[in-house]
């Protein structure tokens, strides 16, 4: 039996919940409005994205869904081979006659190649010509788009994930500039940006400076509610014939607050160390394992980080109920307050912390028993 947990994008059955989140996103895409998704990493929203397009090609044939992963981009070039090569797959699952005439003259300076592979799958290489400028590829871009979406009568969302990549390269002001004119001019074509470096995100759309000020709809994306994520992982033992209770997928999710990559973790370990039932014993070694697996992570997050943002870290670790601000944690800390508010920022800037009413909580659980563990 395969085990039913996976670290990788959830699909099919191993795609828990979101019914709230699928129906607001269908309503903003059907609506022809943007929106930006952000959470802490691995929370789903590459899973939710993938999840919603892929029901909206389903059923309406006029509907196409291009996902494209900004993550690896580190030049403009990068992002209009990204970006066509999505557009390019998006539009032909298969290498056809149909699929070559569709896409002739989409693009004019803009050159795909194929591969295709023995199994009927193919590959895309974009050649475009080094001294090209970013005006004219960026245009070249979004008008054949706008241009093969009116012809065929479609409608389309684009998904631009990790969407604040952009931020780090050279022309990254000029793109944003560029971006926000021909996203704001195309009227059949939905824009959902996505990402989990929460601030660089999020600055884009509310800094008053910036080009996409006010032009989306912020929708943080939360944690599966606790009642559906146990439903399902008491699921995924049983249909793969071993037994886990109510109590324990409920200590699953608790001992991991939540945080969907973990539950998927921590249960996957639970999994290959149970023969029939999922014991305490079990989940107690699980967790072990788990924590042991994460430090190299947290190790090199730890060692790059400063000494106030050490003990500040720390201390909201163990003494997650006091305020930062408060005379106790200045004693206790032995930091100024300057230094308090400075370690904050920086905290949070990096997406260790967040702010919970007036408290501040570590963003990652694993990490929570890592620190614990070593003080
Ligand atoms: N709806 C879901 N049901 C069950 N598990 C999920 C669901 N969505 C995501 N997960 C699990 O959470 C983890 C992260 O998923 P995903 O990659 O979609 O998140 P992400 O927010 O895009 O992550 P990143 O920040 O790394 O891009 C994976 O282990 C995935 O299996
Ligand atoms: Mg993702």
């Amino acid at each position: 039996m395969k085990n039913p947990f996976t670290i990788g994008i959830a699909k099919e059955e191993k795609f828990c919940d979101r019914k709230e989140e699928i129906r607001n996103l269908k309503n903003f895409i059907q609506n022809g409005q943007n929106v930006v998704i952000y959470s802490p990493r691995r929370f789903g929203k590459t899973s939710l994205v993938k999840m919603v397009l892929k029901e909206l090609e389903k059923k309406d044939k006029n509907f196409i869904g291009i996902y494209a992963d900004l993550f690896p981009v580190s030049s403009y070039q990068d992002f209009i081979e990204i970006f066509s090569k999505a557009i390019i797959q998006s539009i032909g699952k298969e290498v056809d006659k149909s699929f070559f005439q569709k896409i002739k003259n989409l693009f004019k300076n803009i050159v795909p190649s194929f591969t295709v592979k023995p199994d009927g799958s193919f590959s895309i290489s974009i050649s475009i010509n080094p001294s090209t400028s970013l005006e004219t590829l960026l245009s070249d871009l979004f008008t054949g788009l706008e241009k093969y979406v009116k012809k065929n009568d479609l409608k389309a969302c684009i998904v631009l994930d990790e969407f604040q990549e952009i931020t780090t390269l050279k022309e990254s002001k000029k793109i944003e500039g560029l971006l926000r004119n021909f996203i704001q001019e195309q009227e059949d074509i939905s824009y959902i940006f996505v990402g989990s470096r929460r601030k660089l995100l999020v600055d884009m759309f509310t800094d008053k400076k910036r080009p996409f000020y006010k032009s989306s709809f912020l929708y943080p994306l939360k944690k599966i509610e606790k009642s559906e994520f146990v439903k399902c992982i008491i699921s995924s033992f049983k249909r793969t014939e071993k037994v886990c209770s109510k109590s324990t997928a409920e200590e699953i999710y608790d001992l991991v607050d939540g945080y969907p990559y973990y539950v998927q973790k921590l249960s996957s370990i639970i999994w290959d160390l149970t023969d029939k039932k999922v014991t305490e014993k079990i989940v107690e070694n699980a967790l072990k394992t788990l924590i042991k697996m994460e430090s190299i992570d947290f190790e090199s997050i730890w060692i790059n980080l400063n000494k106030s943002e050490k003990i500040v870290l720390k201390m909201i670790t163990i003494y997650p109920e006091i305020s930062p601000f408060s005379k106790e944690f200045l004693e206790k800390s032995k930091l100024s307050i300057g230094g308090i508010q400075k370690a904050i920022s920086s905290l949070i800037k990096k997406d260790l912390i967040e702010k919970e009413d007036n408290l501040y909580l570590l963003t990652d659980p694993v990490m929570k028993h890592w620190i614990r563990g070593i003080f």
